[in-house]
């Protein structure tokens, strides 16, 4: 199969490259190079720089590669960012998405993956959070990634272009060559690890006073692996004929801040101070995804469930690579 990656790049598109090469696809990789590294791309990548704003290079990029399946990664991805600075993620979101979108139906792509997000979940009723649960997004970044989703429905029942959304929980992890590495870091895990470099004095946990066993919040940390993973096997499905999905992927357990905290001393071995400090506007207390209907649909299940593993694996990724990528 051959695969047109959209931030490839960035964090979970250049591992999930990483997997689509392993299982013998062909992969082109479009990015701006505005979050994401180039050192990151796999070197059996063709790689394209450029914007999904420019609606010329996209539809040439289409033309030239004729790709079976499209997976879309290349977004805006900070709750809090969203909230201060919504335009940049309803209008950028939207707009590029749409232009990637209606290039890929022109071009007759048959299979089209969204990477979508926990975030349209603000007021679970239930948890772990299924697929029919209430949609209410928890931000402009949210609402970005809904009005994605919504596309695709239109463009399933119009021209045949089946798609999968993804709606991930929190990503975390690393495999051996690729790994986490933003700027500015905004989460959990690689600030923790950041502190057991030495790269900062201590993490600040955002509120204890959560309804939760230990007053933090819980979150479903995901290894990107496993994310990758379903991306690939979805793409299979849809390539082999299968119907349009929505699907939840976590771990389906969840972990507290403290326990983050906490696991990160027992594999670092380092003390990593930690102060609590107030809540973050806009955190839910607790989110934990239930993956029932990929792994009823797909037989998908995490490789990787494990918390511990999990964040020795990307502290692992961290010692080799202690400043990121170089380029
Ligand atoms: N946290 C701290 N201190 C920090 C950073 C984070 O206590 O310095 C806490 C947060 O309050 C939260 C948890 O750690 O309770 C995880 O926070 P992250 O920033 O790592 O991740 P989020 O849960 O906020 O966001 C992630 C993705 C979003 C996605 C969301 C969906 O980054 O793209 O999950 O749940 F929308």
């Amino acid at each position: 199969m051959k695969i047109l990656v959209t931030g490839g790049a960035g964090y979970i598109g250049s591992i999930t490259v990483e997997r689509l090469i392993k299982a013998g696809a062909e992969v082109v990789v479009l990015d701006n190079l505005f979050q994401g590294h180039r050192d990151a791309v796999h070197p059996d990548a063709t790689f394209v720089q450029g914007d999904l704003a420019d609606r010329a290079l996209v539809e040439k990029l289409m033309a030239d590669h004729k790709p079976d399946g499209i997976m879309h990664f290349a977004s805006y991805t900070l709750v809090g960012e969203s909230m201060e600075r919504p335009f940049l993620y309803l209008r950028d979101n939207i707009t590029n998405g749409l232009n990637l979108i209606e290039s890929a139906v022109k071009q007759g792509v048959r299979g089209f993956i969204l990477s979508s997000t926990a975030n349209l979940f603000d007021e679970p009723e239930q948890i772990p959070i299924a697929e029919t649960e209430r949609i209410v997004p928890g931000s402009p970044y949210g609402e970005s990634k809904f009005i994605l989703e919504r596309y695709l429905y239109w463009m399933d029942r119009l021209y045949d272009m089946r798609y999968t959304c993804l709606r991930y929980f929190n990503a975390c992890g690393a495999t051996e060559e690729r790994g986490e590495d933003h700027d500015p870091e905004t989460h959990l895990i690689p600030l923790v690890l950041q502190v057991a470099l030495g790269q900062r004095e201590k993490i600040t946990i955002f509120g204890d006073d959560y309804d939760t066993p230990d007053g933090t919040c819980i979150r479903d940390y995901i290894h990107v692996v496993d994310l990758a993973e379903a991306h690939i096997l979805a793409m299979r499905a849809l390539l082999d004929g299968g119907h349009s999905r929505k699907y939840n992927l976590g771990n389906g357990r969840g972990f507290s801040v403290k326990e983050v905290v906490e696991t990160a001393r027992a594999v670092t071995g380092h003390p990593i101070p930690a102060e609590i400090g107030p809540r973050r506007p806009g955190d839910p207390a607790t989110l934990i995804a239930s993956s029932e209907t990929i792994n009823h649909d797909l037989g998908w299940r995490p490789i990787y469930p494990d918390l511990r593993t999990i964040i020795e694996m990307a502290w692992n990724w961290h010692q080799a690579n202690p400043q990121g990528y170089e380029k």
